[in-house]
């Protein structure tokens, strides 16, 4: 995947974001109305990543009793609190679904599990790095909003000569068991760049969100795009 890579960036590195969290922290410390940053707002790429589950799991696309849901980078892990309250409003069939949050800052994990008294939830967060670090555990459903794309922006050496980008597939491959479904949202690579880069590991497309597109220079495109795959 040598042609995909991008160039590194500040947003790549975890003293970026331990700096972010601190401060998200501290704002929500001095205002609990304020809850930072929710990324790809514009794109309302929250609210639609919720509602394609919630309509799988209606429709019975996503048919299970019991459902375990990872966030992989939750950061401040508002998706996984909005996604509580718009499923016990919305859900029509009868689903005991965990949620957990991981994230390599542990600004990150206080600032969620702050979140945590607010919300009244069973939420658990805990501090892993993807890359480095191991779950003994798969899931049915995981979830990545931004956290492929600051990966990807790191180009230093992981291991085996492989940096962040060439690890995370595998590292997702492990937490994935026949049947989990993988929901990402990117800004950073276009729909043909994330399907070649998950389904080079193995990975199948399973179903897709749809947002604007807007047109410039004859080429058609998106800004975000969001794609549900399979194992
Ligand atoms: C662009 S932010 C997205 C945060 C959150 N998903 C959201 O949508 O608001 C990227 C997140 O990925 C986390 N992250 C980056 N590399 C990671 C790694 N190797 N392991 C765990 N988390 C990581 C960062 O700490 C940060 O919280």
């Amino acid at each position: 995947m040598e042609d995909l890579r991008l160039n590194s960036s500040k947003l790549g590195t975890e003293e970026y974001w331990n700096n972010f969290y601190k401060k998200e922290l501290n704002n929500f410390q001095e205002n609990s109305e304020d809850e930072g940053e929710c990324w790809f707002d514009d794109s309302d790429a929250e609210s639609k990543m919720i509602e394609f589950l919630i309509q799988k799991i209606n429709n019975g696309d996503i048919d299970k009793t019991e459902l375990s849901i990872l966030d992989l980078g939750t950061g401040n892990g508002h998706l996984l609190y909005q996604m509580t309250e718009e499923f016990s409003e919305e859900l029509e069939v009868e689903v005991k679904v965990s949620m957990k949050g991981i994230d390599y800052s542990p600004d990150s994990i206080d600032f969620a599990q702050k979140l945590n008294t607010k919300y009244q939830t069973d939420i658990k967060f805990q501090q892993v790095d993807l890359l480095n670090e191991t779950l003994d555990e798969t899931y049915d459903i995981i979830l990545d909003k931004g956290t492929f794309d600051a990966i990807a922006l790191n180009q230093d050496i992981v291991r085996d000569n492989k940096i962040g980008m060439d690890i995370y597939p595998e590292k997702v491959i492990q937490l994935m068991r026949p049947g989990t479904i993988f929901l990402i949202t990117s800004c950073n690579f276009t729909e043909e760049e994330l399907t070649k880069i998950m389904t080079s590991h193995g990975l199948r497309v399973w179903d897709q969100i749809t947002y604007p597109t807007f047109e410039f220079g004859g080429v058609k495109g998106t800004t975000i795009c969001s794609i549900a795959f399979i194992r």
